[in-house]
Order: C-alpha cells, then structure tokens, then sequence
C-alpha cells in the first residue's frame, strides 16, 4: 500500500507539471483526491491493514494528500501568474503614440455678426425677444400699416400657409408682439430667420435673417434714434465710421429713413462696392407710427419710439468680403474653417 501510495504521488506531481490548463489541474484534482479518486480508494481499504500499520499508512496519506493539495495550489498560482503578465503584454498601450486630435467646431459666420450685434445692443440696455417665424398676417403685415392690397406686401414675395398664416418676411411682427405684452419703456431686439419667395441666387436667398430693434418711452425724439444708431455703425466697425440718414418711406414708420455707412473700401470717394455712392445703405429705420403704436394699445400723445431693421447676411457677406450669399447657408467646412 505504501508503494502505491508512493508511486500515485509521483505520478500525480508529474501529471502537475505538465498540466496546461486550470481544467486540466482541476481533473487530476477529482481524479486522485476526489470521493472517487485514487487516493480516497486506496484509504477506504486501510480497515483491511494489520492495526499497527493503519497509523503509519494514514500518516502517509495524509502527507501524499497535502503534498499534491500544495503543488496543485502552487501549479495553479504560477498558472495565474502567466495568464495575468499575458493579459498585461496583451493588453499594453502605448501612451506615447500619437494620438488623435478631436474636430473642435467653429462658430458660423453669420453667427459671429449676430452675437456682435446683440453684445452692442445688450451693452446699452436692450434685451433679446424671440418670436414664431410662422406668423399670423395680422402680426406681418395688418398691425403694421400695411392693410391687404398695400404695395409693400407685393415688395415681400410671401410664403402663404393659409389666407391669414404666413412665413414672417420681416422681423417688424415682433415690435407688434412686444407692445401687446409689455408696457413702456421698451427696449428689445429681435434676431431672427425671415422668409420670402425669392429664387436662390448669389444675392438672394429665401431664408435669411433680419434684426429687429425697438425702443419706446416717453420723449423719444429723432435724435436718439440717430445717436443710437450711430453708435451702434461705430461699435461694429469703428469709431471713425460715418453715417448718413436718408428719408425713406416704410408703412409702420413716420418719418422713415435709411442709414448709410461711409464705404470702407474707398472711404467714400465712390468705388465699385459702393457702385460709386461713397456710402452703403445698412438698415431701414424710423419713428414708430402712431397707428401701430394705438393698435397695440399704446397712447400716441402719451409715448413715441423708434424702430430699425436690418439683413444680417449683407452685414456678415460685407464684413468678411463674401460674394455669394449661397456659401452662408451650404455648410461646407473648407468655407466654415476659415472663421
Ligand atoms: N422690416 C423692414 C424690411 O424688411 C426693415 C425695417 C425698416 C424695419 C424700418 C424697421 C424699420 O423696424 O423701422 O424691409
């Protein structure tokens, strides 16, 4: 019995070493020291031995049976070992490679202008509005003086939804909103998309923006308008621009004018950009008609104000010397990038 004691030891450690697997340590675990194993079979005849000799027999077993229990620990330790440094080598990164560097975003020209242009406005008291660009005709075209059958309306190829919804063509419905919801003094812009079925060409476009501006209180002359205005063409280029005001006719507004800045090309003598003019035509602007003030049920004799609108697209095609309105609305990064 001892010799086979012996002889399952060696066996079993050689069978351990050469083991090259966890199933593999794990089936020579059941097939020796399992309930049916060769040593728990060997064990379960030792009730056949002489008495004297069972001690020394289940001495030996014992210490067959912890031997292998070890080497089966230790086998299965290295093996561990091995397993994790291959997982690690497998797995290794190499933090010096290059790496990849993220797209960052640029903002959009038009984008650009505008946030200029609010900045301006907000830095002097006026606070941004925001209204439906699908509008009631009331709101476009009614509540500004401009009745069905007015020439204006012809002048703004509309988007019709129905006989009285429409694509706004002009951020001015917004003056309207404004003074049925708030009560002077007012002092709002309104930044927005506009609509008008024109053909798409280098010039045209039938989505574009405009910004609206209004100002109402008591004793609002002429004169702040201008002064506003002015210092607004001279925050946005700078402070050496000249503006001209030229009267102009607009439904909703008596008087009325546009203002001109001096052309930054020529600085006035008359160049093609200004097609000779010496100034270029920036915004419409005028004192708030009594009607429209009393359709919103603001007193005339009580409260005057002024209002200006201009196209954002011309400002921003101006300032970064873009010729074709078509590259503002396409989004293609070779253009974008160079913002
Ligand atoms: N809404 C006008 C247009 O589309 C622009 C405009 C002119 C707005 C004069 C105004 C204004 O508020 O006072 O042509």
């Amino acid at each position: 019995m001892k010799e086979q004691l012996t002889s399952i030891l060696e066996k079993t450690l050689n069978d351990i070493k050469a083991a090259e697997s966890f199933e593999a340590l794990d089936s020579i675990r059941v097939n020796v020291l399992g309930k049916k194993g060769e040593l728990t079979a060997i064990l379960k005849q030792m009730g056949k031995l002489d008495p004297e000799m069972r001690p020394v027999i289940g001495a030996l077993a014992n210490e067959v049976r912890q031997t292998l229990e070890t080497a089966l620990e230790e086998a299965k330790a290295v093996m561990t070992e091995k397993a994790t440094t291959a997982k690690l080598v497998r797995e290794a990164i190499d933090v010096t490679m290059p790496g990849t560097a993220p797209v960052i975003g640029k903002k959009h020209p038009t984008s650009i202008v505008l946030d200029e242009i609010c900045d301006i406005f907000t830095g002097i008291g006026f606070t941004i509005a925001d209204g439906p660009e699908v509008e009631l005709d009331y709101y476009n075209f009614e509540a500004l003086n401009i009745p069905k059958g007015h020439p204006a309306r012809d002048e703004q190829d509309t988007f019709y939804i129905s006989d009285n919804i429409v694509l706004r063509t002009q951020t001015s419905p917004m003056q309207i909103r404004t003074m049925e919801n708030k009560k002077p003094p007012i002092r709002i812009l309104a930044p927005g998309r506009v609509f008008r079925s024109d053909a798409l060409d280098a010039t045209h476009s039938p989505v574009f923006h405009q910004i609206e501006g209004l100002v109402v209180a008591k004793g609002i002359t002429m004169g702040d308008l201008k002064g506003t205005l002015e210092l607004f063409a001279k925050r946005l280029y700078d402070e050496d621009t000249k503006v001209r005001f030229r009267p102009h006719h607009f439904p909703f507004t008596e008087p009325s004018a546009e203002m001109d800045v001096q052309c930054f090309k020529c600085g006035g003598k008359g160049c093609s950009l200004c097609k000779g003019e010496g100034y270029i035509e920036i915004l419409g602007c005028g004192m708030v008609h009594p009607k429209v003030l009393e359709v919103c049920g603001i007193d005339p004799d009580e409260y005057t104000g002024f209002a200006f609108g201009m196209g954002l697209e011309r400002l921003v095609m101006r300032k970064y010397k873009i010729d074709d309105i078509r590259l503002l609305s396409e989004n293609d990064v070779r253009f974008l990038n160079q913002f």
